[in-house]
C-alpha cells in the first residue's frame, strides 16, 4: 500500500505531511529535529529540608553539626536517538560563595577557604564527588542514552547535599584541649545545573539553572558544660532553592578539577600576628 494519501502528486510536502501525522517528524521542513531542540524536562523540583541544622556536643574534642538536605530532582524526555551518539543527563553543582568561619573569643578564628574564589580569580569551583567530573555523581545523579535507541527514554536525575562537619572546641593551633569556641558562621552559596553532554562531541546543553544558600550561624558559650553549650541562631530555615527562569551559563572551573573538597584550605587566622595554614589543599 502506498504509503501517501491519494489525490496528491508525491513530491516532497506530501512525504512531510504524511510522516508529520503519523508522528514520525514535528518539522514541516522534513528534517528530524535535533537533540537539542527535542530533549525535555518534564518536571523539576528543588526545596531545602524545612529541619533545623542540628548539632551533637558529644564529643570532648570537636562540636559536629548536620545541616538540612538541599535537593534537586528532574523527570527527563529523551526522544529516540538517531545515531550511534552517547548522550548523560545529569546534575553538576558549583559553589561561588565561601564564608566560614570558626570564632575562638579573643584569640580568632579558624576559616574554610577556597583561595582562588575568595581572591576572585574563578567565578565558581567544582562540587563534584571528585571522581566523576564534571557530575556530582554517578548513582541517582545521572542517566546515560547510548544510540540509537528507537522509543522516547522518561527517567528521573536527582541528588541531594548538606554540611556535617566536626569543629574542635580547642584552637586548632594549639596544643590544648581547652574549649575556646565561641561562634560558628557559615554562609555558602551554590549553583546546580541539569545538563545534557554528548559524550563524542562534548556538546553541553543546560536545561535548568537553580541557586541555593546554606546560611548558618550558632552561638556557643565555652565555658559551660559539655552538651549546653551551643545554640542555633536565625536563620533557623533556610531560604528555599530558586529555579532560575533563564538559564546561565557554567563558568569553566565547575566542569573541571579541583572540586571544593580538594582545593579548600583550613586557615588559623589570629587577632594579633599572621595566619597560618592548617590544613594546606590536597591537591
Ligand atoms: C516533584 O514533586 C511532586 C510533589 O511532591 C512529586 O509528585 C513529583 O514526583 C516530583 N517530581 C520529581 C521529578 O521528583
Ligand atoms: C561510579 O563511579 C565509581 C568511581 O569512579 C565507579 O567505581 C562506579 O563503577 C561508577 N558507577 C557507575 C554506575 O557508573
Ligand atoms: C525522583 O527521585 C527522587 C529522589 O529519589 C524522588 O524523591 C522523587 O520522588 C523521584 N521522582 C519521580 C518522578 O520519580
Amino acid at each position: 500500500m502506498s504509503p501517501c494519501p491519494a489525490g496528491h502528486s508525491s513530491s516532497l510536502w506530501t512525504l512531510c505531511v504524511w510522516l508529520h501525522a503519523m508522528g514520525c517528524i514535528q518539522s514541516i521542513r522534513c528534517k528530524p529535529r535535533s537533540f537539542r531542540e527535542s530533549i525535555m524536562v518534564l518536571e523539576v523540583n528543588s526545596s531545602i529540608d524545612q529541619n533545623p541544622t542540628s548539632i551533637d556536643e558529644t564529643s570532648s574534642v570537636v562540636l559536629r553539626y548536620r545541616t538540612p538536605h538541599f535537593r534537586a530532582s528532574a523527570r527527563v524526555l529523551v526522544p529516540p536517538v538517531a545515531g550511534k551518539e552517547t548522550w548523560t543527563v545529569g546534575w553538576i553543582q558549583a559553589c561561588s560563595h565561601m564564608e566560614f568561619y570558626n570564632k575562638y573569643g579573643a584569640k580568632g578564628m579558624s576559616s574554610w577557604e577556597l583561595p582562588d574564589l575568595r581572591d576572585g580569580k574563578i567565578e565558581a569551583i567544582s562540587d563534584s564527588d571528585g571522581v566523576n567530573y564534571p557530575w556530582y555523581g554517578n548513582t541517582t545523579e545521572t542517566c546515560t542514552i547510548v544510540g540509537p535507541t528507537r522509543k522516547d527514554t522518561k527517567f528521573n536525575v536527582s541528588m541531594n547535599d548538606n554540611f556535617y562537619p566536626s569543629v574542635t572546641w580547642g584552637v586548632p593551633v594549639s596544643d590544648s584541649n581547652l574549649p575556646q569556641l565561641s561562634s560558628i558562621w557559615r554562609d555558602q552559596s551554590f549553583t546546580t545545573w541539569l545538563v545534557a553532554i554528548n559524550q563524542a562531541t562534548a556538546e553541553t546543553l543546560v536545561l535548568q539553572t537553580i541557586r541555593w544558600r546554606m546560611r548558618l550561624h550558632v552561638a556557643i558559650d565555652p565555658d559551660k558544660p559539655l552538651g549546653q553549650r551551643a545554640r542555633l541562631l536565625e536563620p533557623v530555615a533556610q531560604e528555599q532553592p530558586q529555579i532560575l527562569g533563564k538559564n546561565e551559563p557554567i563558568p569553566p572551573n565547575a566542569m573541571v578539577k579541583p572540586n571544593a573538597n580538594d582545593a579548600q584550605v583550613l586557615m588559623w587566622r589570629p587577632k594579633i600576628g599572621d595566619p597560618i595554614v592548617v590544613i594546606p589543599p590536597k591537591y
